[in-house]
């Protein structure tokens, strides 16, 4: 879900609460809704995207002295306008919107129910502005009777709340971001920086347990017993620009092509050729001492794969679990154990869950992830910043080749024995990645197999973890059948399914290609059309129905640019299918329930 809120006079609330949904609309998008302030409350919300919501809306506009909006991903009742955020008292004097989840939300509403509370809703939110409605009755005022109301809830929660005829927003959070921003004449709140990045971009990271007051002149930070604290105001360096569609019909075409330059900005001052070193200022002082647990999901989880076939075969002992199945208390953890949660978002809430676990059992804890002040970076004892900018669009792309950079890269930082090849490879790479993405002839492919129900990936040591996201990918954005195998167990079962009509997709590249083009052969006895991603045309042509070449980048890296050839394959399939590319039905970007 996505937070959104505005008090000040510099801009129009309706129009930032607005332009803040749209920047929002990929953490959620079944419903949204907005409340402004006036000498009485005006709330508008629907069931659907940000454009239904848009159409809602009187006008005339809704002037307001400070607003809160929210995009909505269901965790408790189903989309609906009612379930719709933002939730109002009996007495519509307070508005509340929340991301998270309260657990303890059933015995609340019970209570309340028993007092005479009528709800609305079917969500754990609406429990929030009812407490603050009985706070205010036993005489609270706003600020104590939010407190009040935070104090009562357990589980996750970003929260922000707006009174009728106020200009104060307050909002608080426990285990779901929220960032303030700094205007010159107003002050921002959001569920990440994107949400207000047009209008500002110097920020303050909320902490667990701290609350904060908004007006146009002050930002006041408070901790669980109301002492202010002081905090630091950082400028995010992403351009507003980065959050547009740039001309792209897509987000997630834009950010395909954008994959060179995520590399560049991931591999900048930390790969250098000349002195042959691998350095990463932000884990100087890591020492490993003892095996690698990689934790992640989606997407991330196959690059958390990936990277740990290259710590093994740098000789460290790595191994690498989906966070929602790590149990930190079931595996052998001690002081000398590191784990690594890969996270783009690092919101994930299986992921940090896992790290959580991590950390109490006294590993070391590594956050891999893009977004600067997220709770794995902060929670974690290190984090690695993959620096691919924004990714809007839902299915994960210049994100997981950041992170197959990064994990390169915190292969040669663990291991220490920083190889030239790997060191001089890493630097060609953007450049190839360029060549893929003007050269590939993939859209024809795409054409072709665009009627197929169903669709296989192949492929074998470093291309198997690239096999099985060529599969989420497909299935992610065109919703079609699609499978995932390591080259050489489709003969242990799967190839029973393969049938004329299925058209294969084999990576086939480095040292391996040969066996791989042995389980080729396996399906195209079967009659199977084989389309071949390749840096070894020449080899695999005789065979292979299709070739999509790609530029050789040794073992390790080749199946970076391999998988490009994918993603392309996805988008142009779900293109021509006329799907809804960036926002799939059912899925999110940030998934914050476990
Ligand atoms: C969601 C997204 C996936 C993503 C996964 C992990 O399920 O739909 O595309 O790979 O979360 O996200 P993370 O932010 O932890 O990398």
């Amino acid at each position: 879900c996505g937070i959104i809120g505005y008090t000040g006079s510099e801009n129009d609330v309706l129009e930032v609460l607005m332009s803040g949904l749209s920047n929002l609309e990929y953490r959620g998008y079944d419903s949204a809704g907005v409340a402004i302030a006036n000498d009485s409350l005006s709330v508008e919300k629907r069931e659907g995207e940000v454009s239904a919501l848009e159409d809602a809306l009187p006008e005339t506009g809704i002037d307001g002295l400070a607003g809160i909006g929210h995009t909505r991903w269901s965790t408790h009742g189903p989309p609906s306008d009612e379930n719709a955020h933002p939730h109002t008292d009996c007495t519509d004097q307070v508005a509340v919107v929340h991301n998270g989840i309260i657990e303890n939300y059933q015995d609340i509403r019970t209570t309340l129910e028993d007092d005479g509370h009528t709800f609305q809703s079917e969500t754990d939110t609406e429990v929030i502005p009812h407490l603050i409605e009985d706070a205010l009755a036993d005489g609270a005022n706003p600020e104590q009777a939010f407190r009040e109301a935070v104090s009562r809830l357990e589980g996750s929660y970003a929260v922000a709340a707006v009174f009728q005829d106020s200009e104060t927003i307050y909002a608080a959070r426990h285990e779901s971001p929220l960032v303030l921003g700094l205007g010159d004449d107003g002050h921002y709140l959001g569920s990440d920086v994107p949400a207000f990045l047009e209008y500002t971009d110097r920020v303050i990271y909320l902490e667990d347990g701290q609350f904060a007051r908004m007006t146009p002149d002050e930002i006041v930070v408070t901790d669980r017993e109301g002492a202010v604290v002081e905090m630091a105001v950082d400028t995010v360096a992403w351009d507003p620009e980065d959050a547009g569609k740039s001309g792209y019909d897509h987000y997630m075409l834009k950010e395909i092509n954008e994959q060179p330059l995520a590399l560049r900005q991931c591999l900048r001052e930390r790969v250098s050729e000349l002195e042959r070193t691998i350095t990463v200022d932000e884990l100087a002082d890591l020492e490993r001492r003892g095996p690698v647990q990689f934790v992640a999901c989606g997407t991330s989880y196959h690059a958390a794969l990936y990277g740990a076939r290259l710590l093994r075969e740098q000789g460290i002992p790595a191994q690498c679990f989906l966070a929602s199945e790590y149990d930190a208390r079931s595996i052998p953890i001690t002081d000398e154990t590191l784990v690594v949660g890969v996270t783009q978002s690092g919101e994930t809430a299986d992921t940090m869950s896992a790290l959580r676990g991590a950390n109490q059992a006294g590993a070391t804890t590594l956050a891999l992830t893009n977004v600067v002040g997220s709770s794995a970076a902060r929670e974690c004892n290190y984090v690695m910043y993959i620096r691919a900018g924004p990714e809007i669009g839902v299915a994960a792309t210049k994100t997981f080749v950041s992170q197959q950079a990064a994990l390169a890269m915190l292969s040669g930082v663990l291991s220490e024995t920083h190889s030239s090849e790997l060191i001089r490879r890493l630097r060609r790479l953007p450049d190839q990645l360029q060549q893929v993405l003007d050269e590939s002839a993939v859209r024809e492919i795409a054409s072709t197999y665009v009627d197929a129900d169903a669709y296989f990936f192949i492929g074998r040591g470093y291309n198997a973890p690239v096999a099985l996201e060529g599969a989420l990918k497909m299935k992610e954005i065109t919703y079609k059948h699609a499978e995932g195998f390591a080259a050489g167990e489709l003969k242990h079962g799967p190839l029973a399914l393969v049938t004329e009509e299925t058209p294969v997709f084999a990576l086939i590249t480095g040292p391996n290609a040969a066996k791989t083009l042995g389980n080729v052969k396996e399906v195209e006895a079967r009659g199977a059309p084989v389309i071949a991603v390749t840096d070894q045309p020449e080899l695999v042509e005789q065979y292979a129905t299709h070739v999509l070449e790609v530029p050789a980048a040794g073992r390790r890296l080749t199946p970076i640019l391999a998988n490009v050839q994918l993603q392309l394959l996805s988008y142009w399939v779900a293109n021509e299918l006329g799907r809804s590319i960036d926002k799939p039905r059912n899925l999110a970007k940030s998934v914050t329930v476990e």
